[in-house]
């Protein structure tokens, strides 16, 4: 509009200075809120809402999808509980960032189930193959999102993820698909699988060949790793990571009852490992998993042959050998196997420590408990395994597995995360930088005496070998003291590792008490500690 306009007609001037007015409202609105970025809008849906609607809690959406095509970095999609069955697969071909992450999450711990049972390939017919992007109920090509507390069931693979990264999927249940429960595959690294609930999968079209509670598969990708997950009763494998080339990592994971045919398909072809690490070249570690009643192994390396590392694992009860890891050079130490259908078979892998390095003649009586009611049972509120003393071997504390929830007693290495009580963080728990293990990491303030504390136990007085993950994304060295039971045992200093995403650890040698020992990390410089990840503390003669 030309000036003069303005002045001629006094009305529309009028207008224009409410516009003008307006406008500049809202960019002090948006200079406001620009400097953090931090944009977090929700959107809701609830099965009585309606795709026209705004997605507020008032006016829910109706669609999951609708809410994917809205959501952009740092959404929040929150789901009312209800079940949603539509009649093709949820979509997301969309990204997050990494400050900015979508979150896709049941509302308020109400209990979301997405059904698939709607969607074509529920089932596919007997050996007949469907477009990739028909595959998951969820299909995720995304990166930087997090799936929370959802249900997901009866689909075309309940969650298939492709080409994606830096997600996180935290206490999902995915059961009774046709095919895998969890499907990760193609380039995928860094992401992240918590608390998994994977089981009663199965795939009529393959007649029990492919469908896995977990599967990272046919790719590669540094950064993945799997925590806590329960897989079983799937058709195929509890955990198969089938010519996935990079390493994975693994804990506290139990895997049973795989490769039973409780469908009546005919030519069974279900194969029923716990842990199938194979086949590709990557090394894979494993520490603090159980493998039990699965139809033929515990853990098996399935012809990758790589080095990897197992560690404190138990396997029981498995119709065939506990460890099969005759391809590989592997290292397993400190494993338990005791009542499976035949022994280990190591070809060429070693390590020390294991049951069979003690002795031959293990038995049920050498274990304290059998009982599967508790490890099978709820999950704890915070979503994790229930404690259980479930195969703890009466003798030798540092062998197998143990779930009994004291800390990880077992681990020799212990790891001791910063963020799991009793350790505190001068700070803030954060989890926005990928790669680290268990849950998150502490970020402390940056501050001169800024500390991470931990409580590390030992069974012995003597030294200990302890190593710090860091990472220092900042460009200059981070000094702290190592303090131990309140005396400065010695400093150090961590060094940049570039990106707060890359990780590195430091390593010193400490002497502890007998029992608990109080262990900070205190900041001497300006800049606060490096973010922090855990402890590994090795004791003894290990
Ligand atoms: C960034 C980074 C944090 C880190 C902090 C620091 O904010 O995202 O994770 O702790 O820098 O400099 O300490
Ligand atoms: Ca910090």
């Amino acid at each position: 509009m030309p000036l003069s306009g303005m002045r001629v007609h006094g009305k529309r001037s009028r207008v224009v200075r409410i516009a003008l007015a307006a406008v500049l409202v809202l960019l002090a609105t948006i200079a406001l809120a620009s400097p953090s970025s931090a944009r977090t809008s929700t959107l809701t849906v609830a099965t009585n809402g309606d795709d026209a609607n705004p997605g507020t809690v008032a006016a829910p959406l109706r669609t999951i999808q609708r809410a994917v095509d809205l959501a952009e970095p740092g959404t929040v999609i929150q789901i009312r509980g209800g079940t949603y069955d539509p009649g093709v697969n949820i979509r997301i071909e969309k990204s997050g960032t990494a400050s900015q992450p979508i979150t896709m999450r049941a509302y308020d711990g109400e209990h979301v189930v997405i059904d698939g049972e709607n969607m074509p390939n529920t089932p596919a017919p007997l050996g007949e193959s469907y477009p990739r992007i028909e595959r998951g109920a969820i299909h995720v090509a995304g990166d930087w999102w997090r799936f929370e507390d959802l249900e997901i069931i009866n689909g075309p693979y309940g969650i298939f993820a492709i080409e994606s990264d830096n997600n996180i999927y935290r206490d999902l249940v995915t059961r009774e698909n046709y095919e895998t429960g969890l499907h990760l595959v193609l380039d995928s690294s860094d992401n992240q699988v918590i608390n998994l609930d994977s089981y009663g999968n199965r795939d009529p079209r393959k007649n029990g060949e492919s469908a896995d509670g977990l599967a990272i598969k046919q790719g590669t990708g540094s950064g993945n790793t799997v925590v806590g997950a329960r897989l079983w009763n799937n058709a195929d494998d509890g955990f198969d990571s089938w010519e996935f080339l990079s390493p994975i990592r693994i804990e506290d994971s139990v895997a049973w009852g795989n490769g039973v045919d409780r469908w009546g398909f005919p030519g069974w072809e279900g194969d029923g490992n716990g842990f199938k690490l194979g086949r590709g070249d990557a090394d894979h570690v494993v520490t603090n998993s159980i493998a039990f009643d699965n139809a033929v192994s515990g853990f098996i390396d399935n012809g990758n042959t790589a080095s990897l590392r197992l560690e404190n694992n138990t396997a029981w009860d498995n119709g065939g050998s506990g460890f099969v890891f005759d391809r590989s050079t592997s290292t397993l130490n400190r494993n338990l196997s005791v009542s499976n259908g035949s022994g280990v078979d190591l070809g060429p892998s070693g390590g020390s420590g294991n049951s069979w390095d003690i002795r031959d003649d293990w038995s049920n009586a050498d274990l304290v408990s059998t009982g599967t009611s508790t490890i099978k049972g709820p999950r704890e509120a915070d979503g994790s395994i229930p404690a259980t003393d479930f195969l703890l071997p009466r003798d030798y504390p540092n062998l197998g597995a143990d779930f009994s929830g004291d800390g990880g007693n077992t681990g020799d290495p212990g790891r001791y995360e910063a963020e799991d009580a009793p350790a505190a963080c001068d700070g803030s728990i954060d989890a926005n930088h990928a790669g680290y293990s268990g849950t998150g990491f502490c970020n402390t303030d940056n501050v001169s005496g800024a500390a991470a504390r931990f409580t590390v136990e030992a069974a012995g007085s003597g030294t200990a070998t302890v190593k710090i993950r860091y990472a220092n994304g900042g460009s200059s060295d981070r000094p702290a003291d190592v303090v131990v039971n309140g005396a400065t045992a010695q400093s150090i200093s961590f060094g940049t590792t570039s990106a707060w995403a890359n990780w590195a650890t430091a390593t010193v040698t400490l002497r502890l008490n007998a029992g608990n020992n109080a262990i900070s990390l205190t900041a001497t410089g300006s800049d606060g500690l490096p973010n922090i990840d855990y402890l590994d503390v090795t004791t003894g003669a290990a």
